[in-house]
């Protein structure tokens, strides 16, 4: 199970929480694997597909708001939608055939991106989101 704390925060209250509700998806998405029904998981994939682009989309907007270039982290991002976008079609192609074994790998590889990604990545904007408030939040944010 993911959980996220104080040591994941970045220093901005709307990226802390969208990352703590990426790490439920991620929990959930797992036992969605755990049931094998394919349908459910590429619904649950899907969904979690539209709340990562919303994040990525906020947490660029937060850091273009503060000043921080932003080019690398959003590389990364990138690489990330496509690598997702291929582990769905291969998800999808196998439709009932779902054997369970590369489920496990896909939510494994997602929690390791992710805490990677937040660790080593969004955390170098931590300094920078300090000069502001906690709360602080831009305009034009997606939903
Ligand atoms: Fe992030
Ligand atoms: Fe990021």
């Amino acid at each position: 199970m993911l959980k996220w704390g104080k040591h994941l925060s970045v220093g901005n209250a709307i990226i802390d929480s969208e990352h703590k509700n990426l790490l439920i998806m991620v929990n959930d998405l797992s036992a969605i694997i755990k049931t094998k029904d394919s349908a459910a998981l590429l619904l649950a994939l899907e969904q979690f597909e539209h709340w990562l682009c919303a994040h990525f989309e906020n947490e660029e907007t937060i850091a273009r708001a503060v000043n921080y270039d932003f080019a690398r982290n959003k590389l990364e991002h990138e690489k990330l939608l496509k690598e997702f976008q291929r582990m769905k079609k291969e998800a999808a192609a196998k439709n009932r055939s779902w054997s369970g074994s590369t489920a496990k790998q896909y939510s494994r590889f997602l929690g390791d991106w992710i805490v990677g990604h937040i660790m080593e990545e969004d955390m170098l904007m931590k300094t920078v989101l300090q000069t502001h408030d906690y709360s602080f939040t831009p305009t034009g944010l997606a939903q």
